[in-house]
């Protein structure tokens, strides 16, 4: 470019600049382009050029400015000019009632409270000071009173204007104005970054909120330009209050001036009105770009706000009001192992009863022990809970912060061999089994799985008696049950004429069971009822799948490797082939799976989340018995992608892609009626 003469170079400079900032307002505050990301860049290039010809004219506000500077060798502490202050929650009507009343009683009689509500951002909060419509500062929250200067940190946000905008009232570019809000990572870059992490081999972040704040909180904002974070406004301070006469104005205002504020913040006019609001997020919380955990309710009059005053560390006038927490903390009082149908010894931690998503948890799998080493979690460990699918308790992660050195190490080979059984561990499984399949834990547990409800459901075949029968000798197999008789059942405590009669009829009924369910009733590793039924629909008999070779299982949709090894390996093995003799010997015949036609025929369902009042299993059962199919995960095939109270973006944007249409609970429930 010829060298523009110093004016000319001005004017056109302050265009630029206009222009840039139009872009990435925009795109970064109100998700709209006005142009492409190229053209924006061209136009920056062309700017930096000029402000290279003319270093006089640079301005700290310009576009070129937000360039990540040097890092800093530590930050410099800054008092806030009032107090950064946090909320107490609620957690329920009860609650957000309760607190309604006390501020009430601490107010004039005739004050009619409105309420201004907007989601809680799962974010890092922070300051950004403006004097006179410029940004000078941006301070973390620290301990309230004292913050961080993170200023050359938050210039790279594009969603942090380094000037106001001129909308609205001139008043508050004049003079010092404070913006607080929060800093977020959306979840949808937070996943990205994170599977960029995985890929480079570098440990992964925990979520998105500790992302941000780690970002923010170091010391090059080279690191930060990189990591996309996003400001969203929540309160606007004035050195004289009366600027701002209500949150709802304080909202109108921040946007006027070119932040980021909850478009679907309002002004409600009883507590009914926000309880109401918060159970109509619940659920769609969870489509917005970065997390949630509640709402935060303030009285809306600001002086009435200030009136209420403080106490500890928390206004009177504002809550939070949190929605039934999806993770939890509790102690682990106790690791024990549990050995299920196929002989695998799980370990299982044993918790102090919390209530996750709504049903208290009391126990969850570790899986094995290399799961236990990875997480390192000790008898006595704090942890956190989550719900896995939104239905298995898991624990997440240890809070070893909170160790005092009492917590005990779990040496799962060392319990093993406390335990009544043997057990191997075969090279490269995760898993310990017992060396003797054939001993009466493991056979108690598999016959209890083949009467159990998914299974064959036998009635009266539960737990004690199992126990009782495996006992005595009457049943050292799954077949034997049918060969039991009447009066060596009778000859049992727990038995008496009518009791005995019903339960060898019971067994006598499920001689000719569905296919899916005698399968899933053997208790072949890794074939579940699901896994069952495609097996079924595919080979229709036991002789059939007998028969089976590597590639036909392996051909059919939902098994993979792992499964068709462990069907292969469970009919090679001979007692299970003198197993199926002997069912057949007794007259036990699972019916040729045919596919039942119904209202469901030819839809495909799979399921999300929890469901209301009906479990998972049962749902699936009420689909197939309308002809439907119900798959495990969304693939080509799905139908509808049933969801409970939340669906995962991933799941969402598998089911968005793939053409499969959301159905939630309360429809699907109809579709069933
Ligand atoms: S208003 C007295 N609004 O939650 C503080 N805070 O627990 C009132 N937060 O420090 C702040 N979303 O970092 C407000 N929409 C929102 C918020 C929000 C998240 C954070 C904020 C605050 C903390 C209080």
């Amino acid at each position: 470019m010829s060298r523009p003469s110093k004016s000319d170079a001005q004017e056109r400079i302050l265009k630029l600049r206009a222009l840039i900032n139009d872009y990435r307002y925009e795109y970064h505050v109100k998700n709209n382009s006005i142009m492409s990301e190229a053209a924006a860049d061209g136009l920056k290039h062309e700017l930096t050029q000029l402000e290279e010809l003319f270093p006089e004219l640079i301005t700290p506000d310009s576009p070129t400015q937000r360039v990540a500077g040097e890092a800093l060798p530590q930050f410099v502490s800054v008092e806030h000019t009032s107090r950064m202050l946090s909320l107490n929650d609620v957690f329920n009507e009860a609650e957000i009632k309760a607190w309604e009343q006390r501020i009430t009683k601490l107010l004039p009689a005739d004050t009619k409270l409105h309420y201004f509500v907007d989601l809680k951002m799962d974010g890092f909060a922070c300051a950004l000071v403006y004097q006179d419509g410029k940004l000078v500062r941006g301070v973390t929250r620290g301990d309230g009173f004292v913050g961080e200067d993170v200023t050359m940190n938050v210039r790279t946000l594009d969603s942090i204007p380094l000037s106001l905008k001129h909308d609205g009232d001139p008043k508050f570019l004049s003079g010092r104005t404070e913006i607080r809000g929060e800093i977020v990572m959306y979840k949808k870059d937070f996943e990205a970054l994170n599977k960029a992490r995985a890929k480079a081999g570098e440990p992964l972040f925990k979520n998105p909120r500790n992302t941000a704040a780690g970002t923010v909180r170091q010391l090059d904002p080279k690191l930060v330009a990189e990591r996309k974070l996003h400001f969203h406004a929540y309160d606007l301070q004035r050195d004289n209050a009366k600027d701002i006469p209500t949150y709802e104005f304080a909202y109108k205002t921040m946007n006027d001036l070119g932040f980021i504020t909850n478009p679907k913040a309002t002004t409600l006019k009883s507590t009914d009105e926000v309880i109401k609001y918060s159970e109509s997020w619940e659920e769609k919380r969870h489509d917005l770009p970065y997390g949630t955990d509640g709402l935060v309710v303030k009285v809306n009059d600001r002086a009435v706000y200030g009136q209420l005053g403080v106490v500890g560390k928390a206004p009177r006038g504002a809550v939070a009001v949190k929605y039934a927490a999806e993770e939890a903390t509790t102690v682990v009082k106790d690791i024990i192992i549990s050995v299920g149908r196929t002989g695998a010894a799980t370990p299982v931690a044993l918790l102090h009863p919390v209530d996750v998503a709504g049903s208290t948890v009391q126990h969850a799998s570790l899986h094995n022990q290399d799961e236990i080493e990875r997480k390192d979690i000790r008898v006595g460990d704090t942890v956190i809970i989550f719900k896995a699918g939104d239905i298995i308790p898991q624990v997440k992660q240890v809070l070893t912060e909170l160790r005092d050195g009492s917590e005990k190490k779990f040496d799962m080979e060392k319990e093993l061999k406390k335990h009544p059984l043997e057990f191997v561990r075969d090279e490269g499984e995760a898993a310990w089994r017992a060396k003797d399949r054939g001993s009466p834990i493991i056979l108690k547990r598999a016959v209890q799985h083949y009467a159990s409800k998914g299974a064959l459901d036998i009635e009266g075949l539960g737990e004690k008696n199992v126990e009782l029968l495996v006992d005595a000798g009457l049943v050292k197999d799954l077949a034997d049950i049918y060969a039991l008789t009447k009066d060596q059942v009778l000859a049992l405590d727990r038995f008496a004429e009518i009791s005995a009669t019903k339960l060898i009829e019971a067994i006598a009924e499920k001689k000719n069971p569905p296919l899916p369910r005698f399968l899933n009733g053997l208790g072949i590793r890794h074939v579940g009822i699901q896994t069952a039924i495609d097996i079924s629909e595919q080979f229709h008999s036991m002789e059939n799948l007998a028969k089976a070779s590597y590639e036909d299982l392996a051909e059919v949709e939902g098994i993979g490797e792992i499964v068709a090894h462990s069907i292969l390996e469970w009919f090679a093995d001979e007692s299970n082939k003198e197993l199926m003799e002997k069912f057949a010997k007794l007259g036990v015949e699972p019916k040729i799976a045919r596919k039942i036609e119904g209202p469901l025929t030819g839809l495909s369902f799979v399921i999300t989340g929890s469901l209301p009042g009906i479990g998972r299993e049962e749902a699936a059962e009420a689909i197939r018995q309308r002809g439907g199919t119900f798959q495990s995960s969304v693939g080509q095939g799905t139908t509808y992608l049933v969801h409970g109270e939340n669906v995962g973006d991933s799941k969402r944007a598998k089911a968005e892609k793939l053409g499969v249409k959301l159905l939630p609970a309360e429809e699907f429930m109809k579709m069933l009626d």
